[in-house]
């Protein structure tokens, strides 16, 4: 099988351990052993489980910690995966066969643009639009999602833009799944990374055409950990189990017991107000940053995930821009091309605050240059 360069993943794994300064991640800074410990995540315990494959779908007690997340879930609902970008993989290679229909948004994580497409999908996009706070066109969505598409994909909180999707919104997607009996992939791994106000609605339970695909990589900070899941119909979960069994067999066996504690609803709150507090403070950072270049610079401040999306008025091709401060600053941000929309560009807010400022500095010195 014959797949394209999936180009921000290689942009990142090339170039973001020899940067000076990488602002081209999307979660939080990472959190260590010794501070999940430090947060009263009982580790110890680790050092006597022996070594051997873990259930290869995900414990039952993973399984089951996550069934609390998802109301009406149970564990035959839930399979347990290495990252949430095994978990979309999976669920693209269960179900899609050469000549299906498939759509996403863009701009988005474009992992789900070059499976499909290896796959033989017919793979279409629809625009989200900054004027309309980063909700679809829903005249390009009506185009892209019709009988043909099995298989839909949309990232709620949005990967790159930090938006949420209205109610009004997440019913009209699903809505028109239903009418055109689409699976929906809702990638929900930056629910829990919200700046302010509620969680992030799940789609889980507004229809039998839903997917969830999620992680501990966003809001919980350990995307080290590499544990991610699928929650769906049962039928369609064996199908994909039937699947890990060839890839990967299953996840790691720490990973699922790190997993287990972390999912555990105090945990998880302590994973997400830490994850709030960084995005607050950084926030404020970002804004005065932004404002500083008197409408040069563009956004809409995102609502979740420690990303920023932000707009140049400028006519240079955002990987070349990107390029020029790589090399010129030895600081790694992402293309917006790479995701899917020219003119932008996409910078990390999730570091500490000193790593920051250097890092705005010098992106802001390539700015500068192009004012
Ligand atoms: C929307 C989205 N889905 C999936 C992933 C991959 O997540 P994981 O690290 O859990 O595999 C990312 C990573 O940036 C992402 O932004």
């Amino acid at each position: 099988m014959r797949i394209e360069t999936f180009e921000m993943e290689r942009m990142q794994s090339t170039w973001e351990n020899i940067v000076e300064y990488d602002l081209s991640e999307s979660g939080v800074r990472p959190l260590s052993l010794r501070e999940l410990m430090a947060m009263g995540f009982d580790l110890e315990k680790f050092l006597d489980v022996p070594l051997g494959y873990s259930q290869s779908n995900g414990t039952l007690e993973l399984r089951e910690a996550l069934t609390q997340i998802y109301p009406g879930a149970t564990v035959d609902h839930i399979e347990v995966t290495n990252g949430t970008s095994e978990a979309n993989y999976l669920v693209a290679l269960s179900q899609i066969r050469a000549g299906d229909g498939f759509a996403l948004e863009t701009p988005n994580y474009m992992q789900l643009w070059g499976v499909p497409r290896s796959l033989g999908a017919d793979t279409r996009t629809f625009r989200l639009r900054l004027e309309h706070c980063w909700e679809p066109d829903w005249d390009d969505f009506d185009r892209a999602v019709t009988e043909k598409t099995r298989l839909l994909y949309v990232s709620n909180p949005n990967n790159p833009t930090g938006s949420v999707l209205s109610d009004n919104a997440m019913k009209r997607i699903v809505d028109r799944c239903e009418k055109t009996g689409t699976y929906l992939i809702a990638d929900e791994v930056y629910q829990g990374a919200e700046v302010a106000g509620d969680r992030t609605k799940s789609f889980w339970g507004m229809s039998d055409r839903v997917i969830v695909t999620s992680g501990l990589s966003k809001a919980w900070g350990i995307p080290g950990v590499r544990i991610g899941w699928i929650v769906g119909p049962k039928e369609l979960i064996a199908e994909c189990w039937a699947q890990h069994d060839y890839l990967t067999i299953g996840p790691n066996k720490l990973s699922d017991q790190i997993a287990k504690i972390a999912v555990q609803p105090e945990n998880r709150q302590k994973c997400y107000a830490r994850t709030r507090e960084v995005l607050n403070h950084n926030l404020g950072i970002a804004r005065e940053w932004i404002g500083s270049f008197g409408g040069f610079l563009e956004w809409r401040e995102p609502q979740a995930g420690a990303i920023a999306l932000v707009k140049y008025h400028s006519d240079i091709p955002s990987v070349e821009l990107c390029e020029r401060i790589r090399t010129r600053q030895s600081t790694l941000i992402v293309p917006g091309k790479q995701l899917g929309v020219e003119g932008f560009v996409r910078i990390w807010l999730g570091g500490r605050e000193a790593y920051l400022r250097e890092g705005f500095r010098r992106i802001g010195e390539e700015f500068r240059a192009l004012q």
